[in-house]
């Protein structure tokens, strides 16, 4: 057997929970968790948690003093910050011994053919993208996947956190607000698939600057469906035309980092076809990176979801 690795993970909230758990229950790596709290635990002998201000020398310090071979970044900040903070990630990647690969932190959708949508992500994500394109030394990929499928389950059930209005359903409520027609195309992936998914790219000889996953694709108006199925219980509906999207995006596009704005460009982003990963690049990835794993599907989550505390 190979050389255990050291991976990295900066900013381990919600969907970082699941890398956490998933990295350190695999053979292969060690994790080091970086994180600005001095009392943040995991009750998980396997990681080693490093106290930083994410500042590039405190990082390159990290990945130095673990050996860490690879950073990988699910930090959630302020628009303003996202740029100098994964410059910091980058050159302390560069200036490090062993720090050869990196992964920013992305985990949204079809980056490319939609490069600036979500809108907070074409303010940061994609000037971020091209600060990569002209770096040297450092092997990265922008990894993405849909929406976390963990929205369509109770939020007590999973680590992510439900921001209501963000997600088209919404359980406490139960209700479905159609967005467009709901026809418009999805894919949706579990966050522990997602770090699966991530494993298995760690031990991949190489990379390609963008990695699509896709747990299901699909529409919400199906996925709707099959819920109100599933719990034999309808939705109550609401509807929110491509216009009254465009009107709140108007409303509120001088309104900064706003939750408003926040939640107008999350509509424009699933409307928009940009939150389905490229079905001919995902299939190709699938055979190519990520044939070991048995993605699940929305029916496994659900069934799952009954029967465990949390997922
Ligand atoms: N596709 C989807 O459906 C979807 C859904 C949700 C999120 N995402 C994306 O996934 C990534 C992670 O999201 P998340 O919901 O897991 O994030 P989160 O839990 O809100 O935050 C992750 C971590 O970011 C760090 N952080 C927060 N504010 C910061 C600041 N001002 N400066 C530096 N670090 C800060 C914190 O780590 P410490 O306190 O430990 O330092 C926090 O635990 C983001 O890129 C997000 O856009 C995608």
């Amino acid at each position: 057997m190979s050389e255990k690795k050291t991976i990295a993970l900066a900013g381990v909230g919600n969907c970082g929970m699941y890398f956490c758990e998933e990295l350190s229950l695999d053979n292969r790596y060690d994790v080091v968790v970086l994180t600005r709290q001095k009392n943040k635990s995991f009750n998980n002998p396997k990681v080693n948690t490093q106290v930083t201000d994410y500042s590039e020398d405190s990082v390159l310090s990290i990945l130095n003093a673990t050996g860490s071979s690879a950073l990988i970044s699910l930090v959630r900040c302020p628009e303003e910050q996202y740029i100098s903070l994964h410059q910091g990630f980058l050159n302390a990647c560069i200036r490090s011994i062993k720090c050869k690969r990196f992964i920013p932190s992305e985990w949204a959708g079809n980056i490319e053919d939609f490069p600036d949508l979500p809108g907070e992500y074409g303010k940061t994500r994609a000037p971020f993208r091209t600060i990569l394109q002209q770096s040297h030394g450092i092997e990265w990929t922008l990894f993405c996947h849909g929406w976390f499928m963990e929205y369509f389950i109770p939020e007590d059930k999973s680590y992510m956190t439900h921001l209501p209005g963000e997600f088209p359903i919404d359980l406490k409520s139960w209700s479905y607000c159609v967005r467009g027609t709901g026809e418009e195309p999805q894919t949706w992936t579990c966050g522990r698939d997602v770090a699966k998914a991530v494993a298995e790219l760690l031990a991949a000889p190489q990379w390609e600057p963008v990695t699509y996953i896709a747990g299901e694709r699909g529409t919400f108006n199906k996925a709707a469906k099959q819920m109100e199925e599933f719990y034999g219980r309808p939705f109550s509906r609401t509807y929110r035309s491509i216009n009254d999207i465009k009107e709140s995006l108007k409303q509120h596009r001088d309104d900064g980092d706003s939750l408003q704005l926040g939640l107008a460009e999350a509509e424009e982003w699933t409307v928009s076809g940009a939150t389905a990963c490229p079905e001919d690049k995902t299939r190709r990835q699938l055979v190519k990176y990520f044939s070991k794993i048995k993605f699940s599907t929305l029916e496994e989550l659900l069934i799952q979801a009954e029967a465990v505390d949390k997922i």
